[in-house]
């Protein structure tokens, strides 16, 4: 197991379209899926894209668990998704808070779907199909950002809505990513 170093914005993998993972079972996906896992755990994120720690490749991991000290955020099941699509199932989109790994101690407000409908495969190569709402449609549509090179700020509307987060939230405690 490792903590890999997270790449920050401005590093021009994150920027880069990430690849298909095309054979599965292997140990390299395994020590890169560890890796992915041990840094996100590390870091107190709630998501983590294998770019983030330079292998631009399509995989991404997130979950939450329940949390009483952020009751909107509600749990996630631990997940472990390569090579995902992402079909918008409304055309509602809503406005709220997002952090990343790779934008440390800031916040904006990020337009998302708030129901999509979820594909890919998991590390063994079988099928993951989810359709899922609010906070974990939001985090899913983070993670696959960064498989095309997107990071949040890009996605905000009002800049007036972007800062940081200790003078953005002074006095609470906000998750890290
Ligand atoms: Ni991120």
């Amino acid at each position: 197991m490792a903590i890999r170093t997270v790449l920050r914005m401005g590093d021009p993998v994150l920027l880069q379209v990430a690849k298909k993972v095309e054979q599965f079972d292997t140990p390299e996906l395994e020590t890169l899926l560890q890796d992915m896992h041990d840094t996100m755990v590390a870091l107190n994120g709630a998501g983590l894209a294998a770019p983030q720690i330079g292998i631009s490749l399509q995989v991404v991991i997130f979950g939450v668990d329940y949390n009483p000290r952020y009751p909107d955020a509600e749990a996630v099941p631990y997940t472990i998704l390569i090579n995902p699509k992402i079909t918008p199932l409304s055309k509602k989109v809503e406005e709220d808070w997002e952090g990343c790994l790779s934008v440390p101690g800031m916040r904006g407000r990020v337009p998302r779907h708030t129901k999509i409908r979820y594909q890919g495969v998991d590390q063994h190569g079988n099928t993951i199909d989810r359709s899922v709402e609010n906070f974990h449609a939001r985090v899913v549509q983070h993670e696959c950002d960064h498989l095309h090179g997107i990071l949040y700020p890009m996605r905000i509307r009002d800049f007036r809505q972007f800062g940081f987060t200790d003078v953005l939230f002074p006095g609470q405690e906000v998750m890290d990513d």
